[in-house]
């Protein structure tokens, strides 16, 4: 039986991926909230988990080094990594992807716009037919649009709680966001069957 390498996305994803795997009665021999490894043997199998920055996991993908992966939407539509099949949605890390500015704001040209996802938001003005410009931040996008360092920001948004705190609002929705199962399309060939039986053991 060949090895089987799932990575899992840190931070948030990562919890509920835990919950969701332990629910179907996979588990890591150590939990990886309690270690520094970065590899972990599990109770299934040949199955590994590997715990990696959640905007890594499509290039461990792509690579070829890690079979599977569980990652945010978001993360895989701001990749142009494309040498992976989409096995399932795990519904899980839910939240959604939208445009946000101060009240009142709405889609114009030429608008600038803060995000740590610049390539998604390029094609989803382009695809609206509205040029933008895009300034790349790495966290904390409200701020970009409170302080009028750009016109609008595209983030996540879960409660709505950061939105409202910094007196913002939704302008509109790019797209609904969970997490997903993928694999490598070479791996899925050459260990399909190995793959498929894990697939219909977390459900
Ligand atoms: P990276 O390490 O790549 O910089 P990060 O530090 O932003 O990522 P987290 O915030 O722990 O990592 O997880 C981000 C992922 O969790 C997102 O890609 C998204 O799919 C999911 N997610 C679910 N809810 C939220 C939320 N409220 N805010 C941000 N991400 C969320
Ligand atoms: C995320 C996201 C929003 C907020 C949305 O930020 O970028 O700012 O959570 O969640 P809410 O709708 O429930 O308030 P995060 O906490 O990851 O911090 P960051 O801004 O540093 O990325």
């Amino acid at each position: 039986m060949k090895k089987i390498f799932l990575a899992i996305s840190k931070g948030r994803i990562m919890e509920e991926a835990l919950a969701l795997l332990k629910k179907n009665e996979i588990e890591c021999n150590i939990s990886p909230n309690d270690s520094r490894k970065l590899i972990f043997r599990t109770n299934y199998e040949n199955l590994q988990i590997i715990i990696v920055r959640a905007s890594d996991v499509p290039l461990y993908i792509e690579s070829g080094k890690v079979d599977l992966g569980i990652v945010g939407k978001d993360t895989l539509l701001e990749s142009n990594v494309d040498n992976y099949f989409f096995l399932k949605d795990l519904k899980i890390a839910s939240c959604k992807l939208v445009v946000a500015g101060k009240k009142d704001k709405k889609l114009a040209s030429n608008m600038k716009i803060a995000t740590k996802y610049p390539s998604l938001t390029q094609d989803f003005f382009l695809s609206k037919g509205i040029p933008c410009s895009v300034l790349k931040l790495y966290g904390s996008m409200e701020l970009a649009a409170v302080l009028n360092l750009s016109d609008a920001i595209v983030d996540l948004v879960d409660t709505g709680k950061t939105l409202k705190e910094n007196g913002l609002e939704e302008i509109c929705l790019i797209d609904n966001i969970s997490s997903h199962l993928i694999v490598n399309k070479s791996s899925y060939k050459l260990k399909k069957n190995q793959i498929d039986k894990l697939v219909n053991r977390i459900s």
